[in-house]
């Protein structure tokens, strides 16, 4: 599974996101070791604080199937720029997903790539509370 493919698989998630009240669209895709994607979009609801960014909803999915171990994951969004994953979404993938490929897409499809320890150096993890 190329960076391309993925970064097309999180561009088509933000159609089935549901931005009611910001009409922000983002779309995430995560890959799993054995290749599958798992899409994912920001879900708004009337109490706003009870919304899930486009990364949650993606995560949350491959686990609830019973996935356990990730390569990847690929986020889009409305921005002409790169959408960077907000602070609880960092620690949800850092946790769930471990150090795995943030590949950001642009409006333009273009990509840029992180690794997720670069974004949440010195994250509290499982291990800490052993
Ligand atoms: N959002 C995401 O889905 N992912 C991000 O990385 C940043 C923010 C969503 C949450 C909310 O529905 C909307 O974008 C505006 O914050």
């Amino acid at each position: 599974m190329d960076e391309k493919t993925l970064a097309q698989k999180a561009i088509e998630a933000k159609e089935k996101s549901l931005p009611t009240y910001s009409n922000f669209h983002v779309g995430a895709a995560l890959l799993t070791e054995d290749g599958k994607i798992y899409q994912g979009g920001n879900i708004e609801v009337s109490s706003y604080g009870l919304t899930i960014c486009a990364e949650r909803t993606a995560v949350f999915k491959a686990i609830s199937e019973g996935e356990r171990k990730f390569k990847a994951i690929a986020i889009a969004s409305d921005l002409q720029g790169f959408c960077s994953p907000c602070g609880a979404c960092r620690q949800v993938i850092s946790d769930l997903c471990g150090d795995i490929d943030i590949i950001l897409v642009d409006q333009q499809k273009n990509i840029q790539k992180h690794k997720m320890s670069e974004l949440l150096p010195l994250a509290f993890s499982e291990k800490d509370l052993k």
